[in-house]
């Protein structure tokens, strides 16, 4: 573990932030309204977003600290949810360890020298403390100023196992054939690689919570791919060392989709807070998983409707929730591109309004 990694330290919590409903929530204490905020909140369904996106690529908004942080401040106020997430992608990690990231126009991200075996891995450089990503921690430390003081701020970086694909696959994928076969037929590069991914993330996440993020979340977002087995032999150790090494009594939000096969054992990986995709239903998942608390699971695709759907799906959520210390209300995914502001405005709305009310089930 580097030096920078062992000393972060936690930016005192202010009173706010640490009794916010957001981090009362991580903590499974008692909330006055269920917190919600929703992934990919600062994005391409926000005309603001697209406004200051035709001035730059992508990859520049991330790297212009003041560019991000408006962004993130922006959406978390317009939409008035109850954190904000440093406006970021799970692949800058990529460029700092020796791969040539480009999120190409309308074809998602690629990487032209992607790891494919051993030597590869072998080329990748080690990443201690991630200072490479400064812009991202200034990022961080503007958007803390600006943001709304009870606001809390939530810093991220993909999981060990969804980093590791984008690196094998070159971009997204389907099948993971690339991946899988790494992780079939060399299984000393794939732990080698996987290790070195961990430790960079450790320093980055840790980074992003001494530069003022008061929670982090590691998104697994590919991980469903794989069975319970091969989980538990080539990730769960991995996305373990990962989530023990963040700075103590920061929250750790674990997150993947597809994942219904792999709740229990995403729970041993650890995290204060397992995120739910649509595919499950809140409450069966939340039994099976047991003294943690929960993150989700309305379908992004269910914003495609109108304010009254919207509003009826998410009290089904809230009522399997039923009031129970430790909910946080999110998407099961990301916001989609085209989804219209207005939905999106109704479902804070309604999350607050239904669950400030102690009586869901009397309203018609
Ligand atoms: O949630 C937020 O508002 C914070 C910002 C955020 C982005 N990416 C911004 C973004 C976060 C948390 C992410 C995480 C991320 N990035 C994930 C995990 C979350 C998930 O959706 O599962 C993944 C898999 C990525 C990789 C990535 N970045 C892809 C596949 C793409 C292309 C998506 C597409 O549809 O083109 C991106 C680009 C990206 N990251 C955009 C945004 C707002 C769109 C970029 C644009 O404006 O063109």
């Amino acid at each position: 573990m580097s030096e920078t990694t062992l000393t972060a330290k936690t930016p005192a919590l202010t009173e706010e932030l640490r009794e916010s409903p957001f981090m009362r929530a991580c903590r499974r204490e008692p909330v006055p309204y269920t917190p919600v905020w929703l992934m990919r909140q600062a994005g391409r369904y926000m005309p603001e977003y697209r406004e200051v996106r035709a001035r730059h690529t992508f990859l520049e908004m991330c790297k212009k600290p003041e560019v991000a942080s408006e962004v993130t401040v922006y959406a978390a106020h317009r939409l008035n949810v109850d954190a904000a997430i440093i406006f970021a992608d799970i692949l800058l990690i990529l460029e700092p360890m020796g791969l040539d990231l480009e999120f190409a126009k309308g074809e998602g991200p690629a990487i032209h020298n992607p790891v494919r075996d051993a030597r590869d891995v072998g080329r990748l450089r080690e990443v201690e403390d991630a200072g490479a990503l400064e812009y991202v921690y200034e990022a961080i430390r503007i958007t803390r100023r600006e943001l709304r003081p009870h606001i809390p701020l939530i810093g991220f970086a993909g999981a060990p196992f969804t980093v590791a694909s984008y690196m094998i696959e070159g971009g997204g994928s389907k099948n993971y054939v690339h991946a899988k076969r790494l992780m079939y037929t060399d299984a000393g590069a794939w732990h080698a690689l996987m290790s070195l991914i961990s430790r960079a993330l450790v320093g980055y996440l840790n980074a992003q919570v001494a530069a003022g993020a008061q929670a982090v979340q590691l998104f697994d977002s590919w991980v469903g791919a794989l069975g319970p087995d091969d989980y538990r032999e080539f990730v769960l150790p991995h996305t373990r060392s990962v989530i023990e090494r963040i700075t103590p009594g920061v929250p750790v939000l674990h997150f993947g989709t597809g994942t219904a096969a792999l709740l229990e054992l995403m729970r041993e990986a650890g995290g204060d807070v397992i995120g739910l995709d649509w595919r499950v239903r809140l409450d069966e998942a939340w039994a099976r998983l047991g003294d943690v608390a929960v993150m989700g699971n309305f379908d992004s695709v269910a914003l495609f409707t109108n304010p009254e759907v919207v509003r009826r799906r998410a009290r089904q959520i809230l009522e399997q929730a039923a009031g129970r210390p430790g909910h946080i209300f999110n998407l099961g995914h990301g916001i989609l591109p085209e989804t219209p502001v207005e939905n999106v405005l109704a479902l804070v709305e309604a999350v607050h309004e239904l669950s400030s009310n102690k009586s869901l089930e009397s309203e018609v």
